[in-house]
């Protein structure tokens, strides 16, 4: 069959597989091949078991795979054989020399534009989709234009918004697509041919236009905002508690100002994922090298209270539990990051769980779908641990449950069938706000929400 546009993605995690799943979908006339160099994860996505859990994923994956959908390992050749590139490498903090811990780790992401440059025979349009400091396109361009040939790169950014656990529908209805491009002839028809490929699905209006470094400093702007939005309410939540002030009904009263708006207000553990924390730190980075030391700390201190969210949870669950954890076994419910998805990556649950371990508390962990990555991030630690699938089965003998995730399926359990399965007094800190505490209280449980009054029987 031929084909009208041929597309490449490299990288085929997160962001990458979903985001051109989608285009395969929406355009069938063009062809998708994405690669990586993880041979595993391409093996994966060739067969019944993707790498990756996202409702309404695998439907469109069994629609266009072998159709317009290819997952390769060839990366030279693909590079060779197509005309729209998009780079979706992973971009993780800098854990050695200047920046350590703060700035993006660019290894990967200059390799694969060495490799373009290598692999190339004729024009590219290069789309910058992973997230990534500002100015990475100028780099970028200036490793592509360092060859000696005449074949010409255009360098577009393309920040990706979706979320895990929606991400389909996120990729389906998007708020709105960012194009950053250079004014120039090239960059504006290397713009065009993206807006064409989005115009399929998204309606024009919704499809933003700027500079490449707006585009770029606006998917970490994005991030932080919604972040300090999540650390806003969770330093809130401890004023609550104090105070005698209930978390959700503040939430509410300020959420109904259309100015302030009802979402990513609510209280829990803090945030997690891939992008939240690792954005906003490459954020300070970039305010500290740019001169401006009082912005810096000022998104700073968004990650501080995440942490100390997450500190502050557990002093809570071993103050109330008599001081000691000791021998106790703590049952915690869900271990991904958000609901809805497999993914640990800094899940608030990997810390709760080695603060947990410090106290010598033995930890049970119950998940419908992270079990298998929470025993790849926990396997160095020293303690006990175990991973029991049945949430029933999880709680059954423990002294108290700890909710870390928002799964659906623990709003529904049968607290009264569990409460009879724990040692007493047995204890319920629903660090995600979501059970019926006052059903539970009555059952017998002694109930700590987050950011409300605790609900004992002492
Ligand atoms: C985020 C951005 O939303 C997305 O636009 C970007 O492309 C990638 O980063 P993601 O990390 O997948 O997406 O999930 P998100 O829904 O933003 O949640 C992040 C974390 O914040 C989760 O741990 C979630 O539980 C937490 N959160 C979110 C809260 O604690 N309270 C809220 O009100 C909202
Ligand atoms: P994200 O959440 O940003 O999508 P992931 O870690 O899920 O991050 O995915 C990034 C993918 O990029 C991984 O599967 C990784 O193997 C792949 N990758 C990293 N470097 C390269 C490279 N040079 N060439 C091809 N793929 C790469």
């Amino acid at each position: 069959m031929k084909f009208r546009k041929k597309i490449l993605c490299i990288g085929a995690g997160y962001v990458g597989a979903p985001s051109n799943v989608m285009i395969a979908y929406k355009c069938p006339d063009y062809k998708v091949t994405v690669v990586d160099i993880n041979a595993q994860r391409i093996a994966a996505w060739n067969s019944d078991h993707l790498p990756v859990y996202e409702p309404g994923l695998e439907e469109l994956v069994l629609q266009t795979r072998g159709r317009n959908l290819f997952f390769s390992t060839d990366i030279e050749k693909q590079i060779a054989e197509n005309d729209i590139i998009f780079v979706c490498v992973n971009t993780p903090t800098k854990t050695f020399g200047a920046g350590a811990g703060m700035a993006a780790d660019l290894q990967y992401w200059e390799k694969t534009a060495r490799q373009i440059l290598e692999n190339s025979k004729s024009p590219k349009i290069v789309i910058e989709k992973s997230t990534l400091p500002i100015k990475t396109a100028l780099a970028m361009e200036r490793i592509l234009s360092s060859g000696k040939g005449d074949i010409t790169f255009d360098v577009l950014s393309n920040p990706e918004f979706m979320a895990e656990g929606t991400a389909i529908n996120d990729l389906e209805n998007p708020d709105r697509v960012l194009i950053g491009s250079h004014e120039t002839e090239s960059g504006v028809a290397a713009r065009a041919q993206l807006v064409e490929i989005y115009s399929r699905w998204v309606s024009p209006e919704k499809i933003i236009t700027s500079n490449i470094w707006s585009a770029e400093l606006s998917k970490l702007v994005a991030n932080a905002f919604l972040a300090q939005r999540v650390s806003s309410i969770n330093s809130i939540s401890a004023l609550c508690e104090k105070a005698d002030a209930d978390i959700s009904e503040v939430a509410r009263a300020v959420g109904t100002d259309t100015r302030i708006g009802a979402k990513f207000l609510k209280a829990g553990i803090g945030f997690g994922g891939s992008c939240f924390k690792k954005d906003i730190l490459n954020l300070v980075y970039l305010c500290h090298s740019y001169g401006l030391p009082e912005v810096a700390a000022y998104w700073e201190s968004v990650v501080k209270i995440n942490e100390y969210q997450q500190e502050r949870f557990i002093a809570n669950v071993l103050r109330s539990m008599f001081n000691t954890l000791a021998g106790k076994k703590i049952c915690l419910l869900g271990f991904s990051f958000k609901a809805d998805t497999a993914d640990t990556r800094e899940s608030p649950a990997i810390n709760i769980t080695r603060m947990l371990l410090a106290e010598h508390a033995e930890v049970i962990i119950t998940d419908p779908k992270a079990l298998g990555n929470a025993a790849i991030d926990l396997a160095n630690d020293k303690g006990k641990i175990s991973f029991i699938e049945d949430p029933y089965q999880a709680a059954a003998g423990c002294h108290a449950l700890a909710m870390m995730t928002d799964w659906d399926l623990y709003r529904k359990l049968d607290y009264r069938k569990i409460y009879k399965s724990m040692v007493k007094p047995a204890f319920i800190f629903d660090g995600r706000n979501i059970i019926d505490q006052q059903k539970c209280f009555e059952i017998g449980f002694n109930v700590f929400p987050i950011g409300k009054p605790a609900l004992t029987h002492f």
